[in-house]
C-alpha cells in the first residue's frame, strides 16, 4: 500500500538528496572511482522507486555541482556517459510510472549531445503528473541566486515589475526551482555534514539529515530511517511549540 503525503502521515512532499560517497565506496573495494558512480546510479533508481511508492511528490538529486567541473577530466566525462546511460536505461520506466523529469543548473555547460538527450527526456515526460524527478546538473546554489538577481534586474529595467514588488515570493520565481516547493527534507549521504552549494535559498527551512552510509549502499531501509527521523521532528518555522500544536488541532 502506498502512503499519502497528507498531514496525517507527515511525509515530506519534497526530498532533496546530496548523493555523496561514490568515490569512497569504490576506493574501499580497490575499484576505479567510476565504478562507484556506476553503483550510485543503481541507488538513484532505488530512491526514485521509493519516492514513487511512498507518494513523495518531488525528489531532487544533486548529481553534479558547479564545483565538480574541477574534477579530473576522465571522471567528468565518465559521469556524463553514465548520465546518458541512465536516461537510456531508465526513461521508459520513469515515463511508464507517470514521473516528470526536470533539471536545475546550467545545462549549457554540458556537452551538446548530453543536453539533447536530457531535453528529449524532459519533453517526453512533460505531461506526467504523479511525481517530479528533478536532477541538479552543473548546479550551484550561489549561481542560482546570482542568475535570479540578474533576471530580476532585467525585468525591472524592462518595466515588467516594479522594484517595490521584489519580495521573497516574487524573487523565488526567478530561481531554477520556481515551479516546485522548497525541500522539506534534505538528506546527505557519505558522512560529510555540509551543503556543498546545494539549494542554498530553498533549504532555509529544510530538515537536515546526515547519513554515514555511502550513496551506493543507501537502500530503502536507510531512506525510511531518514523519513522516520523527519516525521519525529517538529517544524516550528520560528514559532513556539504551542502555536504549532494549536495549528495542528485546527487543521
Ligand atoms: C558523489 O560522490 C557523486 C558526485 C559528486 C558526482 P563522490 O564522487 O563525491 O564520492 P566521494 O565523496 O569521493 O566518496
Ligand atoms: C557534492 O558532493 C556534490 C554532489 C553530490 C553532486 P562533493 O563530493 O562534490 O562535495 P564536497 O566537495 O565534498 O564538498
Ligand atoms: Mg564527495
Amino acid at each position: 500500500m502506498s502512503f499519502q503525503t497528507d498531514s496525517q502521515s507527515n511525509f515530506p512532499r519534497h526530498v532533496a538528496i546530496v548523493m555523496d560517497g561514490n568515490g569512497r565506496w569504490a576506493k574501499r573495494r580497490l575499484l576505479p572511482r567510476l565504478e562507484g558512480h556506476r553503483q550510485g546510479a543503481k541507488s538513484v533508481r532505488r530512491a526514485v522507486e521509493f519516492c514513487r511508492r511512498n507518494g513523495i511528490e518531488y525528489l531532487t538529486l544533486y548529481a553534479f555541482s558547479t564545483e565538480n567541473w574541477k574534477r579530473p577530466q576522465g571522471e567528468v566525462s565518465g559521469l556524463m556517459k553514465l548520465l546518458m546511460q541512465f536516461i537510456d536505461s531508465e526513461l521508459e520506466e520513469i515515463h511508464a510510472n507517470d514521473i516528470r523529469l526536470m533539471t536545475i543548473g546550467d545545462l549549457k555547460r554540458l556537452p551538446p549531445h548530453v543536453v539533447e538527450k536530457i531535453q528529449a527526456a524532459i519533453e517526453k515526460t512533460s505531461q506526467n503528473k504523479s511525481m517530479v524527478l528533478n536532477i541538479a546538473l552543473s548546479y550551484g546554489g550561489r549561481q542560482d541566486i546570482v542568475n535570479a538577481v540578474l533576471q530580476v534586474h532585467e525585468a525591472i529595467q524592462a518595466g515588467k515589475i516594479e522594484q517595490s514588488e521584489v519580495t521573497e515570493e516574487t524573487f523565488e520565481q526567478y530561481l531554477d526551482t520556481a515551479s516546485i516547493p522548497d525541500p522539506d527534507l534534505l538528506i546527505r549521504t557519505g558522512g560529510e555534514q555540509r551543503l556543498s552549494n546545494f539549494l542554498l535559498w530553498q533549504s532555509a527551512y529544510a530538515e537536515l539529515y546526515f547519513s554515514t552510509v555511502l550513496w551506493p549502499d543507501f537502500d530503502d531501509a536507510e531512506f525510511m530511517k531518514a523519513i522516520e527521523e523527519y516525521r519525529s521532528r517538529q517544524r516550528r518555522f520560528g514559532m513556539i511549540s504551542e502555536q504549532i500544536e494549536a495549528e495542528g488541532r485546527r487543521s
